[in-house]
């Protein structure tokens, strides 16, 4: 016997992403504002001279990727009960990533979902991780195998807070912006080499044009059934580094702007993309000081580490290779001869 649920599918899920300084806005409902030590301390401050709620908490957990986990999570809602959060109330998540991602994880489960705002804080953050609606932590099998897709009710990009971004920081969130470009936007990239993204004015066109890709990337394919998964591009490899330098090393950006590279070289290979065109992405990269080598020291045991992603399937990786300046190809089928010859070339 079977039984349909005829579901109809009217709530409406879309919303704004305001880039520019923060309005003046009050929230007639309870309202937490989940943050670390480290942005309240730099950031609450203005935040709180704009924001105001019915009543207002602040909740902060620890500052690093390392507490993006249950404890973290625990934390944040026992607050949430202690306070009798309820349905109609709301979170703030104040951050970078980290915070983003796990308070979007909280909203979602909180008493079956409530509602949040992504107001983040690092560039990073500003143009890839608030937008798009995914959510979760980390556990002891890997990054980020629990979550949800659960959209924020808005985004506040203030490109203000990024004025005490350490460089490095700074350079990881332009290594997503350029992977927004390349995989989808030529005429983006040709700005994005011309243009001085230490010019406040740039920076805010330049963060606009990667948050409208990736929003138009997730109007079309919101729980990444196909589409989405070239915003990974440079990720595959990029993962593969991060594990063999244990999380220490590079920040995940710079990984990725390696990976990126890695997945140039095997676009070329693959007669994908020009030498000249894997160049000239090189060249963009290089110009944040962002790393574009790493020495492979055992390709074969590099090639092995790509199916310990548990979100691998057993017997295949997806790679994302970049067809040209503003393409993209996602495949799981290339043959492990042409991937280890690009290895060997690191
Ligand atoms: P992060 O949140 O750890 O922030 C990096 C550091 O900068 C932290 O120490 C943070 O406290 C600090 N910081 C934040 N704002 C600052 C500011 N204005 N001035 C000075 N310091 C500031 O890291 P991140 O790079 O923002 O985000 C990485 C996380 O995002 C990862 O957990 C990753 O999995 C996740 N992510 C999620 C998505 C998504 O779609 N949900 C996409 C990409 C990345
Ligand atoms: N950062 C990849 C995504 O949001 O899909």
């Amino acid at each position: 016997m079977q039984v349909n649920i005829p579901l109809i599918q009217t709530i409406d899920n879309s919303y704004d992403i305001s880039i520019d300084a923060i309005s003046t806005t009050h929230f007639d409902r309870k309202v937490a504002i989940v943050t670390n030590p480290k942005v309240a301390g730099l950031h609450l401050g203005y935040l709180l001279s704009k924001i105001s709620a019915k009543e207002l908490y602040i909740i902060t957990v620890p500052d690093g990727e390392e507490y993006k986990n249950q404890d973290s999570v625990n934390l944040i809602l026992e607050s949430l009960f202690n306070h009798r959060f309820n349905r109609n109330s709301m979170l703030i998540a104040f951050g970078g990533g980290v915070i983003g991602d796990m308070t979007g994880y909280v909203a979602s489960v909180y008493q079956r979902g409530i509602d949040f705002v992504q107001i983040p804080t690092t560039l990073l953050s500003q143009v890839d991780a608030s937008v798009g609606g995914k959510t979760g932590m980390n556990n002891s099998y890997g990054k980020n195998l629990v979550g949800a897709f659960h959209q924020p009710k808005s985004v506040l990009i203030d490109p203000l807070f990024l004025s005490t971004l350490p460089p490095r920081e700074f350079g990881a969130g332009v290594a997503e912006i350029v992977k927004m470009a390349v995989t989808f936007n030529k005429e983006f990239f040709s700005f994005l080499e011309s243009a001085d993204l230490s010019d406040a004015k740039v920076l805010q066109e330049a963060i606009k044009r990667a948050v409208q890709t990736k929003a138009d990337v997730v109007a079309q394919d919101e729980k990444e059934h196909g589409l989405r998964a070239a915003l990974n591009y440079g990720h595959t490899f990029g993962h593969v580094i991060e594990n063999e330098t244990k999380y220490k090393k590079y920040l995940h950006g710079e990984a990725v702007a390696i990976g990126m590279v890695m997945a140039n070289e095997t676009a070329v290979k693959m007669n994908l993309m020009s030498k000249d065109e894997a160049l000239r992405v090189k060249n963009l990269l290089e110009k944040y000081n962002l790393p574009t080598s790493y020495k492979i020291e055992n390709p074969s045991s590099f090639y092995e580490t790509f199916f310990l992603d548990k979100k691998s399937s057993d017997s295949s990786v997806t790679f994302i290779i970049p067809v040209g300046i503003g393409g993209v190809k996602i495949t799981d089928e290339i043959d492990e001869k042409l991937i280890l010859s690009v290895l060997d070339g690191f």
